[in-house]
């Protein structure tokens, strides 16, 4: 049988390389996914972070052998790990963002004590992608991804690869690839047992085979099952099947399973056609995204699940994008398993930027083409593969391999390669290009996707002065605008979603690029209201002012004209008591977008310096009626520390987290970006901060985690700063 054994817990870290002689006291005891060091959200460096750590786990087996192998699952270590296990040493695993896995059966202690070492170095090794000259990101050190141990039989089954077809007809075929693996010296001839179940867990295929395997062999065999009238995988429909794949002992087919693998899928039909156009299930669809990096403030990469499936939640329905590029590099499964879940397309890639190595350099990052692709193809909601190194010269025979490869490992994806340069060699099937010229140019091939745009050419702080913040969000809007009405576009990828912590070649100085839309601890600035309000208002209804609403803060004063980001069709703007004006989407300036932000003019005069100034009141409808209203006071003063939690629940895991964001806001809660004030933290029960605390509050808002340990009981965690009441939320540990 197999057993999957999650291996996150009881590991000890030791931030420096030590031997097996240094005791277990010299090292803290910790749970994964793991940052060698906890650090505040900017002002650091790269040294903090970056150096050769160890890690040691002491276990008994939790389960006997029992004749079978034994597998240790590595999803992810930054970046380059030396395993040993009671003193045998594996090969050094090169690369951050792929998994690994060592079998280990044949050095274990069945009965005893296992000692497990990982060296890791955490430094930017120049023979390993992306390193070799300075990256625009932080490849933060850690083993911060999760670790599992899987026995399986000898014989077992190494992959599963599901290829739906003719999805968008009555009937359609899964044809799923199985890779086996026979470690065993003997020929095996097993029953086999596919089995398809649909979205509410009823089987819907049964097919019985007869599987043969030569000894010492790794084979790949297909099994085609027939679907009648499958339901389809889509944005707003995401269903999700599943592929069960049993193996039984030899000529037995009642006993009980030996092995046993199982996926999720898809049945989707994805592609970017010549016409310029992106299609899925058929219907034209124009993506509107953002790039995501998978760092967070504190952590650095080690958020666990629950933090990565919120990032793929937030960008789905905070910021009403239909598609993320995950920039540069694989990301976590459980962010992928979450845009399945929820219908976010993805654009994934491997790990590089602006830089290619040597020779041995070029293997990895195939390595890392071929362990993406083999990891992430049943995703539904991925359909392009970057093969290219982002923004990196051409190099013919180098990218002629990892098209080649990734065709030949997934026949039903197309590749993109992402460029800075017009005239690159095409040799991808999509071609993906960063357009920083402020505009959209004219495709000069098609298919063609904006992959990034804005980033450095405008960053903008979420306590900068309102009129940059205006500025920002409508240059993401003019982009987004502009892209819609070209149909010879597929669709474009903003830069970007989050800010991230960068080098100090890069970026504010303070080692981060503020290029989000939103600020680091995933809090909006006025272009995230500009995403937001793209979204269909069946799904929920925007309305956000883009305005700290002050007489003086903009240049000349006033407040003319006043952007509203809001997917209502007409808007009616209140000062004080009296009706200022109706106002329709902006359809002049943004002829393509959904939900064209609203201009509201005429502020100008009425707003001039010592005129009387009345609080601001929006009341949003549609068709006539009205649903939303929102309001702004004129006081500027701050009236509460707010303090919200993601979540009201934790498990009491040692590892799980919640984000805990506090906000000092006016009498109609909304934030007051130049409210600089301390914020002071407590925690009672069982759990633990993370975050800078006391923490200097700048732009109005920011954020902490929270983090559960392995005691179930109830969080509270209290905030106070001076001249207003504190606040508290509390939080569940089961
Ligand atoms: C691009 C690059 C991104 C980021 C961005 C900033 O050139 O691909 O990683 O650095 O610029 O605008």
């Amino acid at each position: 049988m197999r057993s999957i054994i999650p291996f996150n817990d009881g590991w000890l870290f030791h931030p420096a390389e030590v031997g097996t002689d240094t005791p277990d006291t010299a090292f803290a005891p910790v749970t994964l996914p793991h940052t060698t060091r906890l650090l505040p959200h900017h002002n650091f460096d790269v040294d903090e972070y970056a150096f050769v750590s160890t890690y040691r786990k002491r276990f008994t087996l939790p389960e006997p052998g029992a004749g079978r192998r034994v597998y240790l699952d590595f999803d992810g270590a930054m970046i380059a790990s030396t395993v040993s296990i009671n003193g045998h040493t594996f090969d050094e695993f090169r690369g951050g963002y792929v998994p690994f896995s060592f079998d280990i059966t044949d050095y274990l202690n069945e009965d005893g004590e296992n000692l497990l070492t990982v060296r890791l170095d955490s430094t930017e090794r120049k023979d390993i992608p992306p390193f070799g000259y300075v990256v625009d990101y932080l490849a933060f050190g850690g083993i911060y991804r999760d670790v599992s141990l899987r026995y399986v039989e000898p014989y077992h089954i190494d992959n599963l690869f599901v290829i739906t077809q003719n999805v968008l007809t009555p009937s359609a075929q899964v044809h799923i690839a199985i890779r086996f693996n026979n470690q065993t010296d003997d020929f095996q001839q097993f029953p086999m047992q596919v089995r398809l179940i649909d979205p509410d867990g009823n089987i819907v295929v049964t097919q019985n085979v007869i599987q043969a395997l030569a000894a010492q062999r790794i084979y790949t065999t297909v099994v085609t099952l027939e679907v009648e009238e499958p339901r389809l995988w889509s944005l707003n429909n995401p269903e999700l099947y599943r592929i069960v794949v049993d193996l039984h002992p030899q000529n037995e087919e009642n006993n009980p399973v030996v092995d046993t693998l199982t996926d999720q899928f898809g049945f989707r039909e994805a592609r970017f056609d010549k016409d310029g156009s992106f299609y899925l299930n058929g219907e034209r669809l124009k993506l509107i995204g953002l790039n995501r990096h998978q760092t967070y403030p504190y952590i650095g990469a080690a958020a666990p699940a629950r933090l990565q499936a919120k990032d793929a939640d937030i960008i789905k329905d905070e910021l009403g994008c239909n598609i993320v590029r995950t920039s540069h590099y694989p990301q976590s499964p459980h962010f992928l398993n979450r845009c399945d879940e929820i219908g976010l397309l993805v654009f994934e890639e491997i790990p590089g930027w602006q830089f290619i190595g040597d020779d041995d350099w070029k293997k990895l990052a195939l390595r890392d083409v071929r362990a993406m692709i083999e990891r992430d193809r049943n995703h539904p909601s991925i359909v392009l593969w970057g093969v290219r190194i982002n923004e990196s010269w051409d190099d013919e025979a180098f990218y002629d391999d990892t098209n080649t490869l990734a065709r030949e490992l997934d026949p039903t994806r197309q590749t993109g390669g992402v460029r800075n340069f017009l005239g690159s060699q095409f040799i991808e099937d999509v071609y993906t290009y960063n357009d920083f010229s402020n505009t959209v140019l004219d495709p000069e091939h098609t298919p063609h996707l904006v992959t990034e745009f804005n980033g450095h050419m405008y960053p903008t702080k979420v306590w900068d002065q309102e009129e940059r913040l205006i500025e920002h969000a409508l240059r993401h809007a003019r982009i987004q605008d502009k892209q819609l009405g070209m149909p010879n576009v597929a669709g474009a990828i903003g830069w970007c979603a989050f800010d991230y912590n960068t080098h100090k070649e890069l970026g504010s100085g303070d080692r981060i690029c503020y290029h989000g839309v939103s600020d680091i601890f995933r809090l909006p600035k006025f272009a995230a209201y500009f995403y937001s309000s793209q979204s269909d208002p069946a799904q929920r209804i925007v309305l956000e002012a883009a305005t700290y609403w002050t007489m003086g803060d903009r240049s000349e004063g006033g407040n003319d004209p006043l952007v509203v980001f809001s997917n209502c069709d007409e808007i009616a703007v209140y000062i004080g008591d009296g009706l200022h004006g109706r106002y329709q989407p902006d359809r002049a300036q943004f002829p393509n977008l959904p939900h064209p932000p609203f201009t509201v003019t005429g502020l100008g005069l009425l707003m001039t310096w010592g005129s009387a100034f009345g609080d601001l009141r929006i009341v949003g409808l549609l068709n006539g009626e009205q649903i939303i209203e929102r309001q702004y006071a004129s006081d500027g003063k701050p009236a509460a520390l707010t303090l919200q939690t993601d979540d009201a629940e934790l498990k009491a895991d040692g590892a799980d987290m919640t984000r805990v964001v506090f906000k000092i806001v006016d009498r109609y809660g909304n934030r007051l970006p130049y409210t600089q004030s301390v914020v002071m933290f407590e925690l009672d029960g069982p759990g633990e901060l993370i975050g800078e605390n006391p923490f200097p509050l700048m732009g109005g808002q920011a954020a902490l985690y929270v983090k559960a340990t392995h005691t179930p009981g109830v969080m509270t965690v209290r905030a106070s700063t001076p001249r207003l009441p504190s606040a508290q939320v509390e939080i569940v540990v089961k």
